[in-house]
């Protein structure tokens, strides 16, 4: 997929477009249609993820078009696992990783409990718990994150579960809830995040920029978020500051928009950059099971995902899912 620049004003007849009231209840309609019940909704076991057999792919596929994240469960780790994250994702078209500050020499990313070098000032490389957010909130508006992966290498003693949401079951609870939540968050300048410096040098400018916007290119909805409250300013506006709160409120709803899943060795997660957290873990002392997972982002959208793609074919019901075994 060709590299496109992200704008906050949707066409006229986009589901994302405010005055598109009939095109948004079609969408609306068949999203919570195919809305899975639980993260088991999404899982699809792969008997090996470095040659994806094309049952596999098209069970990964149909749920990152439901839900723009599938979870594949390999019978037994790989020894292999950032060829692995290579290998899935070239399968969804995704090969412009972003080499962010605290990536490795290919892109990919060991998160783990570390010590030592620049990570140690981010909490992803600590055992705390992470709140929610999508990856590379803080990227610049030219740049975004459409897609993320995580392969789970070793899970921890215990804790490190994830949560999940759906940006556009996000987008649509908002709406439901009130239409000018969306406008004020699909401002320009929603939600800046201030210069990151480090030992007083500027190592990235500020960054301004709207929660929802939808891609010029593709008619996606993409959607930058955090939820700290540090180093992070709202728009002064009273509607972004209840749009806020009517966030807030959704991410920590007990229903099923809230996907919960625990990584274990060998398993991975394909999503266009959810909504997700993690909680605290404790990994064990002295040669126990210790925490790692591999993450990549990509600039890419998951290809075959995107909203005209979609749109343009008809996504499988829940009665024509590829029969693959899930487990
Ligand atoms: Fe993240």
């Amino acid at each position: 997929m060709t590299s496109q620049s992200i704008i906050s004003t949707p066409a006229a007849d986009s589901p994302f477009a405010l005055s598109a009231d009939n095109s948004y209840r079609r969408w609306r309609d068949r999203k919570l249609a195919d809305q899975p019940a639980s993260a088991e909704d999404l899982m699809v076991e792969v008997a090996d993820p470095l040659s994806l057999t094309a049952p596999e792919k098209d069970a990964l596929l149909h749920r990152l078009r439901r839900a723009n994240m599938a979870l594949y469960v390999c019978p037994r780790p790989t020894a292999e696992p950032k060829s692995v994250v290579r290998t899935v994702a070239a399968q969804f078209g995704l090969g412009r990783l972003d080499f962010h500050l605290c990536a490795e020499d290919e892109g990919i990313t060991p998160l783990q409990v570390t010590d030592a070098g620049p990570r140690r000032r981010y909490i992803p490389y600590t055992s705390r718990a992470l709140n929610w957010h999508t990856d590379g909130y803080y990227n610049a508006p030219n740049k975004p994150i459409r897609a993320f992966m995580l392969h789970c290498v070793s899970d921890a003693e215990d804790g490190g579960e994830n949560e999940l949401m759906d940006p556009e079951i996000a987008y649509l609870r908002l709406r439901d809830e009130d239409p000018d939540f969306i406008a004020a968050l699909s401002h320009p300048a929603a939600m800046s995040i201030p210069a990151n410096e480090e030992d007083g040098t500027e190592i990235r400018g500020e960054i301004a920029g709207p929660v929802f916007s939808v891609d010029r290119g593709d008619g996606s909805l993409h959607m930058r978020y955090t939820a700290r409250t540090r180093s992070i300013a709202w728009r002064d506006d009273p509607v972004t500051e209840q749009a806020v709160a009517a966030v807030t409120r959704l991410l920590n709803g007990r229903g099923r928009d809230v996907l919960r899943h625990r990584l274990l060795p060998g398993q991975g997660l394909l999503t266009n950059n959810v909504l997700h957290r993690r909680a605290a873990f404790h990994d064990a002392e002295d040669g126990g099971k210790r925490r790692l997972v591999y993450r990549a982002r990509f600039f890419d959208r998951a290809e075959g995902t995107a909203y005209r793609e979609q749109s343009s074919q008809d996504v499988a019901g829940p009665d024509q899912q590829p029969t693959v075994q899930v487990t």
